[in-house]
């Protein structure tokens, strides 16, 4: 039985697609794991490739591939001009005032870390205090520890409710005039709770705070508009958002990134050096010092072309239905519980069952074929607040059926058996 078959037409309340051909723009769908079809639920831990994106990783290495910024050669410009399209076309993306605001990292958890390195050893000081929430992953926490134990600064933490949503009046009562810092993620990958950023970042900047928004998990599921927001800093990561590992984006609004020394020396991040002293290259450039990832910066570019080339309202509804769906199906197994019941949530559905271990629902789930995560999902202070060692999780993303969702419940009902 072919699961995507019967879902050709997807019409949801957003609009219309097509599902069946936006999954054939996915290769590494087709195959089959342990003699079943792929049924790829682990979409929060990285999101699956488009052609487009192969093809452009493709087509850099076999016709353009050379050094950047320093070139005169055509290959050199070519590569050049590829790579600073595609930061061109990440401002569009998320709506930044600049190019200079876009500074190409490897991922979400570089764009912390420089962020705390850079800015944080600059306006941080001792007495001052960093604000962060339960909800935080270890890449939004460990590099803001870091930072107040070099400094004397302390972190706060914003508590959570039992559904996972943040206690807002516990954020305004530990919002004060030592707040330097509020590091918030938009989406929380181990429990799928949507925060609500708006709110927090006026709030804040009323209280005189800067504010980074951590977006790996918000930015293929919600379209983002750091003007809008108006966050200070902005992070997330190519590789949740259908484009390549090892490339990511730090947005920093240009007068505080202007202000901010360089996060590492070498090439490309320099005007003028002489023994005596280095004057820095302009924005962005002096953040990203060394041979960047370009092919990574121009498969991301691809990667936002195509998710541009979408539907956006219609993959939201439509991701929304497969979490009701899962959660609705998940509910009527004996023992499942569901954890992270916000009213707001993102298509990722974290789960436990009676009996059973985490890593025992992964592997059975595997031989069905049906990939899902489990762990601590790099959030162990929000898997202590919530008292478990761990969750199964299922995440979801633009190509996923109700087949998929179909799977994931036969297999944990073959769990039920096996364990109950
Ligand atoms: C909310 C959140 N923040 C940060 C990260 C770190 O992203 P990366 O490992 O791509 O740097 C992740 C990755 O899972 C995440 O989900």
């Amino acid at each position: 039985m072919s699961r995507a078959a019967k879902e050709t037409r997807i019409d949801r309340p957003g609009g219309t697609f097509d599902l069946e051909r936006l999954r054939a723009d996915f290769p590494i769908l087709t195959q089959q794991v342990h003699g079943r079809p792929l049924v790829y639920l682990d979409n929060a831990a990285t999101t699956q490739k488009p052609n487009a994106v192969i093809e452009a990783l493709n087509h850099y290495y076999r016709t353009d591939n050379a050094n950047i910024h320093r070139g005169v050669h055509t290959l050199s410009e070519r590569a050049t001009s590829a790579y600073e399209g595609a930061r061109a076309t990440v401002r569009q993306f998320i709506n930044a005032a600049s190019d200079k605001e876009i500074v190409f990292v490897r991922g979400t958890t570089e764009g912390v870390n420089l962020v705390a390195s850079s800015w944080g050893r600059t306006n941080v000081r001792a007495g001052d205090e960093v604000l962060i929430t339960t909800l935080e992953h270890h890449a939004n926490i460990v590099p803001w520890q870091m930072l107040c134990a070099e400094v004397g600064a302390t972190l706060r933490v914003v508590p959570i409710t039992d559904s996972g949503e943040l206690i807002m009046e516990e954020f305004e009562r530990l919002l004060s005039e030592r707040t330097r810092m509020v590091a918030v993620t938009q989406c929380s990958n181990a429990i799928g709770t949507v925060t609500p950023i708006e709110r927090i970042i006026a709030r804040a900047h009323a209280a005189g705070a800067v504010v980074l928004v951590d977006g790996a998990q918000a930015v293929a599921h919600v379209p983002v508009d750091v003007r809008a927001l108006d966050c200070d800093f902005y992070a997330f990561s190519s590789h949740k958002l259908y484009g390549p590992t090892g490339i990511g984006v730090l947005y920093g609004k240009e007068r505080l990134l202007e202000a901010m020394p360089p996060y590492q020396g070498g090439g490309d991040m320099i005007k003028t050096v002489t023994f005596e002293k280095t004057t820095y290259n302009d924005l962005p450039h002096k953040f990203e010092a060394g041979t960047p990832h370009i092919a990574g910066a121009i498969g991301l570019g691809a990667a936002i072309d195509y998710v541009n080339g979408l539907d956006r309202a219609a993959i939201g509804a439509h991701e929304r239905d497969l979490l009701d769906r899962a959660t609705r199906a998940l509910l009527e197994i004996p023992g499942a519980r569901v954890i992270g019941t916000a009213r707001a949530k993102i298509g990722i559905l974290s789960f436990t069952l009676d009996g059973a271990h985490p890593h025992d629902i992964g592997t059975v789930l595997d031989h069905e074929g049906v990939a899902i995560r489990t762990g601590h999902h790099c959030a162990m202070p929000l898997m202590q607040r919530l008292r478990l060692p761990a969750t199964a999780r299922a995440s979801f993303a633009c190509y996923n059926t109700r087949g998929d969702v179909d799977a994931l419940i036969l297999g944990i009902r073959k769990v039920r058996e096996m364990f109950g």
